[in-house]
């Protein structure tokens, strides 16, 4: 049986009494016993996000890693360092890395290879551009993602994995990709592992959505075969909307 995961991606926000303040409330919260809800601080907070969920079903994820396990990388945090502080669960792959960071490719699978090696679980970012979709090529664009920076990977590591479509038209920008659009994605993706790895492993990954997810259209986007959650942005930033859309499975 698919985990049904909700996992809010707060990105650079939040000091850290706001984060303190944003935990205070979602701890208020009643939460599904048969939704996996994960929420992703910054690094500074990680650590006082940790000590603060401890024992709540809530868990707290990092946004990123580097791919070296230590070493002379000014301004970076390692595998090792985050789960020194809790942390076992990593975001790699989002659109925002790969366009600003220029994350591509390789360096993810080396990120990926890293994280699990240290025995870490992976929320794989990926999915079109705009202009990728409008010429009919985000299937190709979504496949060369996947077989470049995850098919590398052994069956066994699938365990490890979560997978989150996040079409980068739809990132922070209200555009909301139709359930239809995104059960197609969803299905081609479960297809694509199939026939790359095995029926098993297709049908036990968990495939979120993320991109404008919001309270008012998570219950359809959810009820959808192939959707198993979401990556959520700005609406994790209010416990209310964020929880609205945990509880969005109906
Ligand atoms: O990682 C999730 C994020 O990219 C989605 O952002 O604000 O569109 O929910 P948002």
């Amino acid at each position: 049986m698919r985990k049904k995961i909700v996992a809010g991606n707060w990105k650079m926000n939040n000091d850290l009494s706001q984060t303190q303040d944003l935990l205070a409330s979602l701890k208020t919260q009643v939460i599904p016993e048969d939704v996996s809800v994960m929420v992703g601080p910054s690094f500074t907070n990680l650590y006082q996000a940790f000590q603060s969920l401890k024992d709540h079903p809530i868990e707290v994820i990092a946004q990123n890693m580097h791919q070296s396990s230590e070493g002379a990388y000014t301004g970076e945090v390692s595998a090792p360092m985050l789960r020194s502080v809790g942390i076992t669960t990593v975001i790699l792959g989002h659109s925002e890395r790969r366009a600003y960071f220029n994350e591509n490719d390789a360096l993810l699978a080396e990120k990926v290879n890293t994280a699990l090696d240290n025995d870490m679980k992976v929320i794989f970012c990926f999915g079109e551009e705009l202009d990728e979709r409008k010429a009919n090529n985000h299937f190709n664009i979504v496949k060369s993602q996947l077989e470049k920076g995850l098919f590398h990977i052994s069956k066994e590591h699938w365990s490890n994995i979560v997978l989150a479509y996040e079409p980068v038209w739809a990132i922070g920008t209200g555009e909301t990709a139709s359930p239809e659009q995104a059960q197609e994605m969803h299905s081609f993706v479960r297809k694509t592992i199939a026939s790359e790895y095995t029926s098993q492993i297709a049908e036990n990954v968990s495939i979120l959505y993320g991109g404008s997810v919001k309270p008012n259209n998570a219950a359809e986007i959810f009820g959808k075969e192939d959707v198993d959650g979401g990556l959520i942005g700005g609406a994790a930033l209010d416990a209310q909307s964020f929880m609205a859309i945990v509880n969005g499975f109906g």
